[in-house]
């Protein structure tokens, strides 16, 4: 099973999203079967965002987790850009809290970079840290040059993950972002790692050689997919499902190893950046 250690803690590499997870009360049980099973079957970690359904993503989180030891949870919310202050992040991560049942945070995120100064974040997310509601923080959506801008702040090295967009098919990262994390001890977070299911096409689930891969390993394309973004041992992938058997499934592709010949082919089905590319976003 391919782990990685996000600050300080070695986690299973892949996790669990909630993107338009807790919307729909008709969902809910289903919703609530999924996360379960999937902590049930050894996932570790969370993914949510006070943006997330304005909280219905938290509460169902809260839900979920409620007769689950805690400490066996990793838990990642997000904070609105406008809410990065130091009055109103205190009070935007209060809400988390009691939206999700808990007392902390293992990680909370900038969700993406608005227009308050990074050292004013960072000073409001060390102050969390300093009360014991959070055990660390992080950033989302942030390209090179932000990483770089942050990194002058005074406690901006104090960042533990960046959380972006990466799977097989948006690999923009990988010229530049990616080293630099790398270079920086930064582990990455990948969104949308399945490439947001069905919905996006057919792009990898016809690819036939794709499809060669994933029989080769008794997996499907997803799992493919999953183990693709998680094997340098840095990254955690978080894909979102309301579905019991792909949770299980997801997290089963943690133990898929894919062979240096089979990244080789898909090098080349899906190739890397040759120059810099904007950091690509939901
Ligand atoms: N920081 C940010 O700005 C940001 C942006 C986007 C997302 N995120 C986070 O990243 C998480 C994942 O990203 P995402 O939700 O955009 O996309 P994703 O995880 O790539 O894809 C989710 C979709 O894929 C389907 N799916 C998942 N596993 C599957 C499997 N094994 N077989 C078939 N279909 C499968 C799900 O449908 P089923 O329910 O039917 O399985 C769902 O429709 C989010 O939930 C959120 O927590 C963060």
């Amino acid at each position: 099973m391919q782990n990685l250690i996000l600050n300080q803690r070695t986690l299973p590499a892949i996790g669990m999203g909630t993107w338009h997870m807790g919307d729909d009360f008709k969902r809910r049980q289903t919703e609530l079967t999924a996360l379960r099973s999937g902590l049930d079957s050894g996932a570790a970690v969370i993914d949510t965002a006070e943006m997330y359904g304005e909280g219905n993503s938290e509460r169902l989180v809260g839900e979920a987790l409620q007769n689950f030891p805690r400490e066996k949870v990793y838990l990642i919310s997000k904070v609105y850009p406008w809410n990065a202050s130091l009055t109103e992040l205190p009070k935007s991560l209060d809400q988390s809290l009691e939206r999700l049942e808990t007392d902390y945070l293992d990680l909370y995120l900038l969700h993406w970079r608005g227009t308050i100064p990074l050292a004013e974040t960072v000073a409001a997310m060390e102050a969390a840290k300093q009360a014991g509601k959070i055990k660390a923080w992080g950033v989302s959506n942030f390209d090179t040059d932000d990483m770089e801008e942050l990194w002058q702040v005074p406690g901006g090295q104090n960042c533990a993950a960046n959380q972006v967009l990466y799977n097989l098919g948006e690999r923009g990262i990988e010229f530049d972002l990616l080293p630099w994390l790398r270079k920086q001890n930064v582990p990455l977070i990948a969104y949308s790692p399945v490439a947001q299911g069905d919905s996006l096409g057919n792009q990898f689930t016809q690819q036939p050689q794709l499809q060669k891969i994933a029989e080769q390993h008794q997996a499907s394309i997803f799992q493919i997919l999953l183990a693709w973004v998680i094997r340098d041992g840095t990254t955690l992938a978080i894909p979102q499902s309301s579905n019991e058997m792909h949770v299980k499934a997801n997290l089963a592709a943690g133990a898929v190893k894919l062979a240096a010949a089979e990244l080789a082919i898909l090098d080349e089905l899906f190739p890397k950046p040759t120059q810099k590319q904007p950091l690509a976003m939901l």
